[in-house]
């Protein structure tokens, strides 16, 4: 069963995307209360009652609580915030925008989707690639961040040779290719020979630097394409990116238990819920319409379950997606109407119900309001 300290820690996770910082460090979260069978209460103050981030930190409350082992339910109390505890909260958010509260140049407005899987080559790469594609097409901002640092697969995928620049302050910008940012150490060497070469100098950074020196701008959703496992990378990514949230990529035929005891465990140890599982290479439909499943059938459901989470979809085994890979333009795009393209963009749609894009008002704007909202409670009569 989860402590008090390991729920506060893990609502670090939960990010004020106007405030620029976490609902602990604001001073948002009050009363927790963990029962022996594994409910959790968890108090949170919001600025004003009427907060219009009110339903996004309440599921984003439940989300990284809920992925804690142990907890069988979340329950969200909201009460407003006194006087006293919204000044406090004015003067830590002040605070945080004149120290640089962002430590890296990831908009705290932005959604991170980080997608991973318990094993290599199951396809996170072109699931990565082609649903940053589609949800681009469903009119939002997309980054996308090969986090494969030395098995970088992204470039090739979206059919860019292109090179990353940096400005005089070192400020990188992001390549843009079939309407998404990109960035990968792809960018920045020649061949997989340099990379080696540069391994251990400055590619050890390389993460780092991609989340602090590139010029991602105003992105709806960042999609990091995980390397394979379970690894330093993902930890690293969760530390600098609390708001991060992990689909997992799966085949068929996996035996599901074993990939979900390791996933779950690194969701664990990194405080980055799972939102869900797609299940990738699912069964293969010839010219003929005769059907096959390859790989086997169930494992994506199977994961889904082990972790509670709901299966996004399934993606066909199609050879479209191999083509679209190889040759640098994604299925979504050179194949609108494979059944593939069909289950990626369904695969967009859920995902973004399912990790709604941050409400757009700006910060400046809520705290003049907050600040109007105190002036005229001031200058009420005791
Ligand atoms: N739905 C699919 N249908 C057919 N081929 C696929 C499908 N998904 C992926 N592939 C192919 O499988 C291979 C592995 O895919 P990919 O590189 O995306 O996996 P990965 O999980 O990123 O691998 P790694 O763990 O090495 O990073 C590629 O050749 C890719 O084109
Ligand atoms: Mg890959």
């Amino acid at each position: 069963m989860p402590t008090e300290h390991d729920i506060r820690e893990a609502l670090r996770g939960v990010v004020d995307p106007e405030l620029g910082g976490d609902i602990v460090e604001l001073g948002m979260v009050g009363d927790i209360q963990v029962d022996p069978d594994g409910v959790v209460t968890v108090g949170i103050a919001l600025t004003i009652a009427e907060c219009p981030l009110r339903s996004q930190i309440e599921q984003d409350t439940m989300r990284k609580v809920g992925a804690l082992r142990g907890v069988t339910e979340v329950r969200v109390r909201t009460t407003a915030m006194t006087q006293r505890q919204r000044s406090e909260l004015m003067s830590t958010a002040r605070r945080n925008a004149r120290e640089n509260a962002e430590p890296t140049r990831v908009a705290p407005t932005t959604r991170v989707i980080a997608v991973g899987s318990g094993k290599g080559g199951v396809g996170k790469s072109s699931v990565a690639t082609n649903l940053a594609v589609a949800i681009a097409d469903l009119g939002f901002e997309v980054g996308l961040l090969d986090a494969d640092i030395w098995g970088f697969s992204i470039p090739r995928m979206v059919g860019t040779d292109a090179r990353l620049t940096a400005n005089d302050d070192r400020i990188i910008q992001p390549i843009e290719a079939q309407g998404i940012k990109l960035v990968s150490t792809g960018l920045i060497v020649d061949s997989e020979e340099t990379a080696l070469m540069w391994r251990g100098l400055m590619l050890s950074k390389a993460l780092e630097q991609f989340l602090k020196q590139v010029e991602w701008g105003e992105l709806g959703y960042l999609v990091i394409d995980m390397p394979p496992g379970t690894g330093d990378i993902q930890m690293a990514l969760a530390r600098m990116l609390p708001q991060a949230e992990m689909v997992v990529v799966t085949t068929p035929q996996q035996t599901a238990q074993k990939v979900a005891v390791r996933v779950a465990d690194m969701a664990r140890r990194s405080y980055m819920p799972v939102v869900g599982v797609i299940e990738n290479m699912s069964g293969f439909t010839c010219g003929h319409g005769e059907h096959y499943e390859l790989f086997g059938s169930g494992g994506g459901r199977e994961l889904a379950d082990s972790l509670g989470v709901p299966l996004i979809a399934s993606i066909p085994l199609d050879p479209a997606v191999v083509d679209g890979g190889d040759r640098g333009s994604p299925v979504v795009r050179s194949d609108p109407a494979n059944p593939a393209s069909i289950a990626f963009r369904a695969a967009a749609t859920r995902l973004v119900e399912l990790v709604p894009p941050a409400e757009d008002e700006t910060c400046t704007a809520r705290i003049a309001r907050l600040v109007e909202a105190l002036d005229a409670q001031q200058r009420q009569p005791a």
